[in-house]
């Protein structure tokens, strides 16, 4: 695989930005990109000659930031062969320098919640009762399990949208429910409408497919209709995130659910769905449109951990996804579809005590925000994890990449959009309890500072985020 220079001057953005030589903050901006995994490891990078006549500055700038990452361990070269990207021994172990001293990082890269500790306890100890049930059976749930089919079908019930457990595939979570969509749907080079910004692992994938994506910026107050209908029309697919948009927290408003004309199928992720903060609970999108299909998980409304997710869509895509699905994996663990059906089937009084908690965290970051960066704007959202701070200055990848200095860990702006964009914007989860929140915004004022002053990274961002 190769990234050609027009290529990589869209994900560079405004590199150029800020103090300091040019070949600094080239070879920051590329390791950045790799830590990311904004560049894919073992990608081939343009010639020297090629970069710079596309970035528009001297060669010698691009040979002295590529011989940089070289000694850094973030590019190798193999005998005359173009450099391909990498990453140092250190970062493959997932540990930072940080870490290695002891020390957590506080991480504000995820926008995750704990497990609700007692309930999912239960949730187990009931799905060990029911196991040896399924213990005759070989096991392979390629569709999923009746029991989890209807509990799904029921909460799309309950939240106003007819379903019934055919149109249900139980999948490894959402992440891989957009992968074997995305696998199954699309063609090579295929246009995808995404909203812009939009959630990074969806991106990445679709960067894998060699889809050509078409963004469309969300407003301050939320979805431009006729920039959507403009740009679905003629295009293979859209991904959208209208309840609770990550990384905004904004909700498509009921009367725009009927409204919006899309010219091609949607997939519309729900994994944030059940966290309505601030609105009623939306009617799932596809109550409004027949080529829409949705994909749901418990990983936002219980825990990442159970890595449970679903895709609904018509029965006979559901078969067609089933059989597509055997390609990669042969189902999805049968403990843990049980222990997502005892959850799923108490979701009324879990649900409850985690809005508050989340509703509580919200206020708190909020209040923290406004007193440290009073000149930073917030857009609060109505629901979802996480709040979207624009910042005066296009710091944001500056800040991702020193905040493992002060004991921080960050998601670039640049990670939710394309060709760079959103550098003045910071995703902020408020799904961290008061402790944390208070330690991470202590952090993130050093981090500011130091970015300010004009400190250098010394040290390797993780590159993970949900
Ligand atoms: C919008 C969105 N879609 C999908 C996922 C992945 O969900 P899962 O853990 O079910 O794979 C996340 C996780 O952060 C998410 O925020």
């Amino acid at each position: 695989m190769h990234t050609t220079a027009p290529a990589l001057d869209r994900l560079l953005g405004d590199w150029s930005a800020g103090t300091g030589p040019a070949h600094r903050k080239l070879t920051e901006r590329i390791r950045l990109l790799i830590l990311d995994g904004r560049l894919s490891l073992g990608v081939t990078m343009p010639g020297e000659r090629d970069l710079a006549a596309t970035l528009g500055i001297s060669r010698t700038t691009v040979a002295t930031a590529y011989a940089a990452l070289r000694e850094t361990g973030y590019l190798t070269t193999h005998q005359r062969t173009r450099s391909t990207t990498t990453v140092p021994a250190a970062a493959h172990t997932g540990h930072h320098a940080t870490d290695l001293l002891g020390a957590e990082l506080i991480d504000f890269s995820y926008a995750s919640p704990p497990a609700p500790g007692a309930a999912l306890h239960q949730a187990y100890t009931w799905a060990l009762e029911q196991l040896p049930r399924h213990l005759p059976r070989h096991g392979y749930a390629q569709i999923g399990l009746p029991e989890l089919r209807e509990a799904v079908a029921t909460r799309y019930r309950a939240r106003g949208l007819a379903t019934t457990p055919e149109q249900i595939l139980i999948t490894t979570g959402a992440q891989h429910g957009l992968h074997l969509l995305v696998r199954t749907l699309l063609r090579p080079r295929a246009r995808v409408v995404v909203d812009h910004p939009t959630y990074p692992h969806a991106l990445h994938l679709l960067r894998t497919t060699a889809a050509r994506i078409t963004p469309v910026a969300l407003t301050d107050t939320g979805w431009d209709l006729p920039a959507l209908a403009a740009a679905t029309s003629g295009a293979e697919l859209a991904y959208l995130l209208p309840d609770f948009h990550n990384p905004t927290g904004m909700c498509l408003a009921p009367a725009e659910r009927e409204r919006i004309r899309l010219g091609c199928p949607a997939v519309v992720d729900e994994t944030m769905a059940e966290l309505a903060l601030e609105t009623d609970p939306p009617v799932p999108l596809a109550a409004h449109h027949r080529d829409v299909i949705s994909v749901g998980s418990v990983s936002k409304t219980f825990w990442g951990g159970l890595r449970i997710g679903w895709i609904r869509a018509d029965t006979g895509l559901i078969q067609r996804l089933a059989q597509a699905r055997a390609g990669t994996d042969l189902g999805t663990p049968i403990l843990e579809q049980l222990a997502a059906t005892a959850l799923l089937e108490r979701i009324d009084t879990i649900l409850p005590t985690r809005l508050e908690e989340l509703r509580q965290g919200r206020a708190h970051l909020l209040s923290l925000l406004g007193e440290h960066f009073p000149d930073w704007t917030v857009a609060p959202g109505v629901g979802g994890l996480s709040v979207w701070a624009m910042m005066p200055d296009p710091i944001s990848s500056t800040l991702a990449a020193l905040a493992p200095q002060h004991g921080l860990r960050l998601a670039a702006g640049p990670r939710f959009g394309i060709g760079g964009a959103f550098e003045r914007h910071l995703r902020i989860p408020y799904s961290l309890d008061t402790p944390a929140l208070d330690a991470g915004i202590h952090a993130l004022t050093a981090t500011v500072d130091g970015a300010h002053s004009g400190h250098r990274a010394t040290d390797t961002p993780k590159t993970s985020l949900a």
